[in-house]
Parts: structure tokens; C-alpha cells; sequence
């Protein structure tokens, strides 16, 4: 483990996503997901100065996570783990590294939003305490027709920590 600053650890593996790892996100973007992100939807976030993260094994890109700031609010732009290295754990333990990352940059709450049927994603956002809190009807492109966004939230706020 790798230290930068007292609020957060960088596990092993782990460091800021490059231009230079597009090419690599974007082959794992296109088979974990049906209706996957462009090239110009990921460098526009790293234009943007998103906090963008992948996780590498040995020379293997097999999991990144994207997550903007704004005002307190964090938003969990995108999370992605190889088909080929789910159900590691790797998933959690990257989700839980960017809450972590988001509350180091002032985020009180964070939010995101989900298509129905990705079960896997509502059961790992649920698990670690994500409630929703609202439905964006026919929101995303489906294979058989719309398909409805669910939108979830959680606070970053522990009890010990300082009124704001
Ligand atoms: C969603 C995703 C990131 C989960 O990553 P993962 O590394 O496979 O998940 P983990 O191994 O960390 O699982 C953590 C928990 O999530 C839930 N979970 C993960 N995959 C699941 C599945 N296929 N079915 C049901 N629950 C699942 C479980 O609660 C699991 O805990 P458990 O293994 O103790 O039961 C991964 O499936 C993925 O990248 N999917 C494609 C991209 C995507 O849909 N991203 C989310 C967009 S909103």
C-alpha cells in the first residue's frame, strides 16, 4: 500500500487513468457493457479533470471507476470491472476507493444512476449503503426498447465527523 495523503490509501495496483489508457478502457468498456461509452465520452472526463482511476494486475487493465465533485456533491460517473475478473470483490473495493477519494475532495454525498436490470450493480450500490431515491422513466436505450434509469444516493458524512 502507497500512501499520498493522510485521508486516503492507494491499494496496490491503483493510479489515475492516462490518455494512454484508452485504447485498453475502451476494449474492457465494450464487453462489459451493451450500450458501452465512446472515446470521446471517457477523454472528455479526462479533459474535464474527472478523477479517473484504473486498477491494473501484472500488465492487465481490469477494472476503472470515474467520479466528478462539485459543490459537496459527488457523482459515480462510471465503474467497470473486466467480465473476465467479476465477482473478485474488485468491483466493492474499487467503489469503496472512490467514495473514499470523493470525500478527500470535500464530497458530502454522492450520487449515481442505473439501468433497471443491472442487478449486479443495484445489489453491489445497495450493499454498500446506497438508497434510491428516485426513477427516470425510459431513460437509456435498451436492447427490446427504454429502459428506466434508477438513481441512487449516499451520504459521505460519518457521524464523528464536524458540522459543515
Ligand atoms: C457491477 C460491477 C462493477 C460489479 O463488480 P464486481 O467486481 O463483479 O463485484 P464484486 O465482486 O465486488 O461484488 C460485490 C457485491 O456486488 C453484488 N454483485 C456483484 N455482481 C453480482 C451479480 N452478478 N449478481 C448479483 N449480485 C452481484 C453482490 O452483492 C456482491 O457481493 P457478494 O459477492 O459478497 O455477493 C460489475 O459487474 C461490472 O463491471 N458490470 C459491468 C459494468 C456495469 O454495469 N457497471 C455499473 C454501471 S452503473
Amino acid at each position: 500500500m502507497m500512501s499520498v495523503q493522510t485521508e486516503l490509501t492507494i491499494p496496490d495496483g491503483y493510479r489515475p487513468m492516462r490518455l494512454q489508457d484508452l485504447e485498453a478502457v475502451l476494449v474492457l468498456e465494450r464487453r462489459a457493457y451493451a450500450f458501452p461509452w465512446s472515446a470521446t465520452n471517457f477523454s472528455a472526463c479526462l479533459h474535464a479533470q474527472y478523477s479517473a482511476w484504473v486498477v491494473q494486475e501484472a500488465s492487465e487493465l481490469v477494472a476503472y471507476g470515474i467520479y466528478s465533485v462539485a459543490v459537496g456533491e459527488a457523482t459515480i460517473l462510471n465503474l467497470c470491472v473486466s467480465p473476465t475478473h467479476q465477482r473478485r470483490g474488485l468491483g466493492q473495493q474499487l467503489l469503496l476507493f472512490l467514495l473514499a477519494a470523493a470525500k478527500t475532495e470535500q464530497a458530502q454525498e454522492v450520487f449515481l444512476e442505473v439501468r433497471q436490470s443491472n442487478q449486479a450493480a443495484r445489489a453491489l450500490y445497495e450493499s454498500l449503503g446506497f438508497n434510491q431515491y428516485a426513477e427516470r422513466k425510459n431513460y437509456y436505450p435498451g436492447v427490446g426498447g427504454r429502459e428506466n434509469a434508477l438513481l441512487y444516493c449516499k451520504t459521505l458524512l460519518d457521524q464523528t465527523d464536524p458540522p459543515r
